[in-house]
């Protein structure tokens, strides 16, 4: 049991992680000390609300830290979808009838619902399909839906469903030869991979804390030289080149304590208590170097599991510990009631990625999905598939 997480401490085996990872001790103590001070508005000069104004500015500091960017290219925001809406917003009034925006098929719809809505202006929206035997997505194809039109390419770091990670780099680059801006949805990537904005080159990316052991926060980097450009739904009187034309009414800064205190548990508790970046790059390191045995563990059971299926990359290459897979024996939400019985917890549905379930021929239905975290144990795993074995 992690002595980290009080929340794992009855022993329910929590692998719903692609939903909501569990919060550190440090995580609680930051919203607790922050409350316990003062709940105050930032920006006057008395010490209550100075510490909101420190606690939002070290949320961009730190949160800059984590994408691999700039303080000045950080939007806090509520949740990723709420920012991808509003960044839709500010296309619909950029970009013109005939315009092309390319989907990639693995989307969870917070990166494809709020460009569809630009459908309304005229834009054409193009899906990148995936290859289904194992949901690869391939540049080549990418390739042919490009053309001088496409303005924008919306593309995961990793899939909630099938916990594939394409290559973005590779077609961010395809994507900048015909001028087109790449939106990153880093969501499912975040909690396994540190993200690297500068590395991948895209323009626009997003994850949200809860998924990173952290608070119900949402983060989105915005290349600098583009933020002026972007029309926003704004307050009249908030200048072009604010952030702040991203974060329309009062923030929540005791969920950013929190994110903080979160920061703060991975750089002492896995990053050897190296400050800033370096000591999230040493963090993840370790992250990965948990989550890939439990990863390769998980894969040779649900082989191994009589009436399984398994969905997407069958080997642990460029996967993230996510498992989408059904039973022949029942439908995924008996299964998932019956694991909860169990005391396993696990998703069932389409979580909101009905262009997978969809191709794969599940919608509505969806299948199961059980996701690691760094906190899962081989015990974890054990207990899941040992009920899934007697499930008859
Ligand atoms: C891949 C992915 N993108 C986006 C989201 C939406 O995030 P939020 O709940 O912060 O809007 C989720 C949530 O499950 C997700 O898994």
């Amino acid at each position: 049991m992690n002595p980290h997480f009080p929340a794992l401490a009855s022993g329910f085996s929590f692998l719903d992680n692609a939903a909501g990872a569990q919060v550190p001790r440090a995580c609680i103590a930051g919203i607790t000390a922050f409350l316990e001070s003062a709940s105050c508005n930032v920006g006057m000069p008395y010490a209550g609300s100075q510490l909101s104004t420190s606690v939002r500015d070290q949320t961009r500091l730190e949160t800059a830290e984590f994408f691999g960017c700039s303080p000045d290219e950080v939007v806090l925001g509520p949740s990723a979808t709420a920012l991808t809406f509003r960044l839709s917003t500010a296309f619909s009034r950029l970009f013109k009838a005939g315009d092309e925006i390319i989907i990639s098929e693995l989307e969870h719809e917070c990166n494809a619902s709020p460009w569809r809505e630009l459908e309304r202006i005229g834009c054409e929206i193009k899906i990148w399909r995936a290859h289904w035997s194992e949901g690869h997505l391939d540049l080549a194809d990418l390739e042919k839906l490009l053309s001088p039109k496409t303005r924008l390419l919306a593309i995961t770091g990793a899939a909630n469903s099938l916990g594939n990670r394409p290559d973005v780099a590779g077609a961010t680059k395809l994507a900048h030869s015909v001028g087109a801006w790449v939106v990153n949805d880093l969501v499912h990537d975040s909690p396994h991979h540190l993200p690297d904005v500068k590395k991948s080159d895209v323009d626009f990316a997003f994850f949200s804390a809860y998924k990173v052991f952290g608070t119900h926060l949402g983060f989105m980097y915005v290349r600098q030289n583009l933020l002026e450009k972007l029309p926003a739904q704004k307050l009249h009187f908030i200048p072009d080149d604010s952030l702040l034309k991203f974060e329309p009414g009062t923030n929540n800064y005791e969920g950013m304590a929190g994110w903080l205190g979160t920061l703060s548990y991975l750089r002492q508790e896995l990053g050897g208590g190296l400050a800033g970046r370096e000591g999230l790059v040493k963090a993840y390191q370790q992250i990965e170097a948990i989550e890939k045995p439990l990863l390769e563990y998980a894969l040779e059971r649900l082989k191994a599991l009589s009436g399984a299926t398994l969905y997407g990359e069958p080997s642990s290459q460029n996967r993230v510990g996510t498992f989408c897979f059904n039973l022949a024996q029942a439908g995924p939400l008996e299964v998932v009631k019956y694991l909860g019985e169990h005391g396993v917890g696990v998703a069932g549905g389409h979580y909101y990625a009905t262009m997978p379930m969809t191709a794969l021929g599940l919608y509505p239905t969806g299948a199961i999905r059980a996701s690691i975290g760094h906190y899962s144990t081989k015990a974890d795993l054990d207990k899941l598939f040992d009920a899934l074995e007697k499930k008859d």
